[in-house]
């Protein structure tokens, strides 16, 4: 009955331009590392539009979504694929609300950033979008 619970999943983390030009690419990996997570692919790259607008598909028409596709072309990321037990949910914990002013202190975005537009880091939603964003890298 557990046994859902305690699946080993992948998910996709990918640092946002902001996070590589301040420099937080290696206390992001740390976080994950330290909980206990296994990193299995790692790679910078330059974000071409046409794929940012695919990874941020269910966004589009909304009024953020020009900037954010601006944003998340506007330099270098880090993705990675990170394995573990519940990594998709945990993840998503130690990396903290969207908008940074409602993270929790301790996660990533509670500690390191202040705007939704300039949240840092990215990690998929579901074990089904991390194949699908890891897949696309
Ligand atoms: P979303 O998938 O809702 O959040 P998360 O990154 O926590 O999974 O939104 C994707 C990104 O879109 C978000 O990280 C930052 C950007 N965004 C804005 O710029 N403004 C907004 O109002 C929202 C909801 C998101």
């Amino acid at each position: 009955l557990v046994a859902a619970m305690e699946e080993v999943e992948e998910t996709y983390i990918m640092v946002k331009p902001d996070g590589v030009q301040r420099g937080l690419v290696g206390e992001i990996i740390s976080r994950f590392e330290k909980k206990g997570f296994k990193l299995t692919g790692l790679k910078l790259f330059q974000c071409p539009k046409d794929l940012a607008e695919e990874h941020y598909k269910d966004h589009k028409g909304k009024p953020f979504f020009p900037k954010l596709i601006g944003y998340i072309t506007s330099g270098p990321v880090v993705c990675m694929a990170w394995e573990g037990i519940g990594v998709v949910a945990s993840a998503r914990k130690l990396i903290g609300a969207t908008n940074p002013l409602n993270a929790e202190p301790g996660t990533l975005r509670g500690d390191l950033a202040v705007q939704t537009g300039r949240n840092i880091v990215h990690g998929s939603d579901s074990p089904e979008n991390g194949k699908r964003e890891i897949g696309k890298i």
